[in-house]
């Protein structure tokens, strides 16, 4: 055990981050007016690059005057091998008011990439004399991003999340997949001629846990294409949120209250943890390390799993 305590993440409710693309002006009231905890205002592949300039215009408009509550605000730039991305961080840096709280940076592939975003976004915040410190998103997307996670997860002071961008992922990986994120056909064991699917996603998001738990960022799970398959996105988002990830993405209104209801602790979990927490006090107070609750062990790593999930909870109550 290293004699440095992790750091704690942001205190933050990320349950749900809601996507809608820059250049769609008629979604920004309903964005504003969902139940999601983050709104991802979007510059980057939902934008088609005709409209880079007129999505960037927009978004700035909106939000200087859309009402967005008490919600996480964070615009998505394009990614640093285009041609668009120091012009989105200029204006919304220069144009965009103190309700901004962070940018997404898509298709991190090393902590420079992070680096050269920190350098363009201190310099203007200075030179403009902004009041407010812009935070960082970012998007584990490429073979490269996810080789070098951990360097990513410690590339700046800014860095409050990072999420796993599955279909991008899969295209960098040469993946045989169109699908993005849930269950692939083709990923299965045999056993006695029955066939059972395994988990593709699984290995790159413990890797994004992993770096994110060691340098206090919020792990988060990406896009689930199929919309209308809420089952699917459920199962997708109770195995990251196992996994120690503490929200998904929404690409359609539907998705939210299905990460609302995935990613806030059970009113049966939360009770489940108290009493684990009240055991361990007993046995505290009898001068006992472990006892026993419903008939299983409980002992003092017991007690910081059940503060994870009532810290959670509390958090997410505010
Ligand atoms: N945020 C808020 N509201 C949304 C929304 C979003 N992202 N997407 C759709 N809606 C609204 C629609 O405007 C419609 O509202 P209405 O009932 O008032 O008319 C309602 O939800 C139902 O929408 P629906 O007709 O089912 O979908 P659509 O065909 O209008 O849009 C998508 C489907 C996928 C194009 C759209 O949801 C979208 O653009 N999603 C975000 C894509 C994105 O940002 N991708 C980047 C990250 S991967
Ligand atoms: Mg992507």
């Amino acid at each position: 055990m290293s004699f440095r305590l992790q750091p704690t993440p942001p205190a933050r409710p990320n349950r749900c981050q809601l996507f809608g693309p820059g250049s769609n002006t008629k979604l920004f009231a309903k964005m504003a007016a969902s139940a999601a905890d983050v709104i991802n205002l979007d510059l980057e592949d939902s934008v088609a690059p005709n409209d880079k300039d007129v999505a960037r215009a927009n978004v700035i408009e909106a939000i200087n005057t859309v009402d967005w509550g008490t919600k996480t605000l964070s615009v998505r730039i394009n990614s640093l091998d285009t041609p668009y991305w120091y012009r989105d961080v200029v204006d919304l840096l220069e144009q965009a008011s103190d309700r901004l709280d962070q940018i997404m940076i898509p298709k991190v592939g090393c902590a420079e990439d992070v680096y050269a975003v920190d350098a363009l976004v201190s310099a203007i915040e200075t030179a403009k004399g902004r009041k407010k410190r812009i935070a960082f998103e970012v998007i584990i997307e490429s073979a490269a991003g996810i080789a070098h996670v951990e360097a990513i997860a410690a590339s700046s002071p800014r860095l409050q999340a990072m999420s796993l961008g599955a279909a991008d992922f899969a295209a960098s990986m040469g993946m045989q997949t169109t699908g993005i994120g849930g269950t692939q056909e083709n990923y299965y064991m045999l056993r006695e001629g029955a066939k059972y699917w395994s988990d593709p996603w699984h290995w790159a998001q413990t890797a994004i846990v992993a770096a994110c738990r060691t340098h206090g960022i919020l792990p988060v799970d990406g896009p689930f294409g199929d919309f209308s398959d809420d089952e699917g996105y459920r199962a997708q988002a109770r195995r990251s949120a196992t996994l120690g990830m503490v929200g998904k993405w929404a690409i359609h209104p539907k998705q939210i209250g299905l990460a609302n209801e995935v990613f806030t602790p059970s009113e049966e979990a939360v009770a489940e943890a108290r009493e684990i927490l009240a055991a361990m006090e007993t046995a505290k107070a009898n001068g006992e390390g472990a006892t026993v609750y419903k008939g299983r062990l409980v002992d003092i790593a017991s007690i910081k799993q059940a503060e994870v999930i009532v810290r959670q909870s509390e958090m997410i109550a505010g």
